[in-house]
């Protein structure tokens, strides 16, 4: 019997968070009023080693982990990523197979980085993209990067065959729901499924409103209308996103609904900010601290012990519950770009 959680959830994936920085300063995710020049970030001997990181995913794996991912902030600020990403490509799942390792990135330095991760073993990057116009795409990373770069870095990942080179766009109602189709029609024919992601209220400094979150019904209906769609049967039990292809075949699409449409019933996430700490769901407000586990001296054993404690207790599902609590008296959630979404 693999590990579940109090709601019979397995723990089968884990997204690691390698860096609690990023170059960006998106206006929903590092607002410069708060992630300023004055800003305490962690220092290194804070953070995990790649050893430690290694170690953690060695024994999620022993304990029915098959699919990993880093993030950050922006994972490949993180100095020698490729060599973590060796270390992590040599893990096998108990049956002997490699895990399933992605990489979730805005893409600024993929034109750079893209040959050596995939060379390190990399399988397939996700890259966040939420405007095509240049001018709203400098405002809303507001540290004015331009589009451009990140387009050659997707480019670039998939020549270096990270494939199939994922596509992230979170909508917000006003700033860039004007663009549904144009992104969609930018990607329909490439192989690079385009994900359109409802706007979330994780964190505390994004000041989120229901308003401006953009339903993913609208999104397929107004894609639907240019360009037919039909369903696409989920790949794995517990995907973030619904799928849909065009019917005429030039590919997918997917909506991510944690608003209108949670999918916390078969959440089989785990989540390791950069400083070690285990969060059994994007909404948590506190998590635990493993890294103290894996500075005491223990050994796999007890540090598989205690993942399965923590994993087996497991009863979250913020967002099939989003709108019941109150949410004023509600402790402080953590910030989005700690963990990495
Ligand atoms: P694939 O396996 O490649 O499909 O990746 P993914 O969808 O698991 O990862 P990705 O990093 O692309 O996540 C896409 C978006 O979904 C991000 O904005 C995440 O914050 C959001 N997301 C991922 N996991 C969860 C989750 O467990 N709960 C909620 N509410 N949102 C999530
Ligand atoms: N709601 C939804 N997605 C978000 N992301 C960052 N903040 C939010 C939010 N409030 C996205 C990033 C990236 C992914 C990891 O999370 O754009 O694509
Ligand atoms: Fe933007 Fe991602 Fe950086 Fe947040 S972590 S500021 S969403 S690029
Ligand atoms: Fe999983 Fe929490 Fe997201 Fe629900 S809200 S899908 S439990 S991470």
């Amino acid at each position: 019997m693999g590990l579940s959680d109090a709601r019979g959830r397995p723990l089968r994936d884990l997204r690691i968070s390698v860096t609690d920085r990023c170059n960006f300063r998106c206006v929903y995710c590092m607002p410069k009023e708060i992630f300023g020049r004055d800003y305490q970030f962690l220092d290194r001997s804070e953070i995990l080693s790649f050893e430690e990181i290694e170690r953690v995913a060695r024994i999620g794996a022993s304990l029915g982990v098959v699919k990993l991912r880093l993030t950050g902030g922006e994972p490949l600020l993180r100095r020698g990523i490729e060599d973590l990403v060796a270390a992590l490509a040599a893990i096998r799942t108990p049956d002997g197979q490699p895990l399933d390792l992605a990489l979730t990135t805005n893409g600024s330095a993929l034109p750079v980085k893209a040959e050596a991760l995939r060379a390190a073993g990399l399988r397939r990057v996700t890259v966040s993209l939420d405007s095509l116009d240049d001018e709203r795409f400098r405002a809303v990373n507001d540290v004015r990067f331009p589009v451009q770069r990140v387009l050659e870095g997707i480019a670039a990942a998939d020549a270096a065959g990270l494939a199939p080179v994922k596509i992230n766009t979170v909508l917000k109602r006003g700033v860039n729901d004007d663009e549904i189709l144009p992104l969609a029609e930018r990607f329909r024919g490439t192989g690079h499924p385009l994900r359109f992601i409802e706007y979330m209220d994780v964190g505390a400094s994004n000041g989120w409103r229901l308003d401006d979150v953009v339903p993913s019904a609208e999104v397929v209906r107004r894609i639907d209308e240019a360009h037919p769609l039909e369903p696409v049967s989920p790949a794995a039990a517990g995907e973030t996103a619904k799928r849909w292809r065009y019917r005429d075949g030039a590919g997918e699409i997917g909506v991510i609904s944690s608003v209108t449409g949670a999918f916390c019933g078969d959440c089989s996430r785990a989540r390791i900010s950069a400083e070690g700490q285990l969060f059994t769901c994007l909404f948590a407000s506190s998590g635990f601290d493993l890294r103290a586990v894996l500075r005491s001296g223990a050994s796999d054993d007890d540090v598989a012990r205690a993942l399965g404690g923590v994993w087996s207790r497991r009863a979250d599902r913020y967002s099939e519950l989003r709108g019941r609590a109150a949410p004023a008296a509600a402790p402080a959630r953590i910030e989005m770009s700690y963990i990495g979404g």
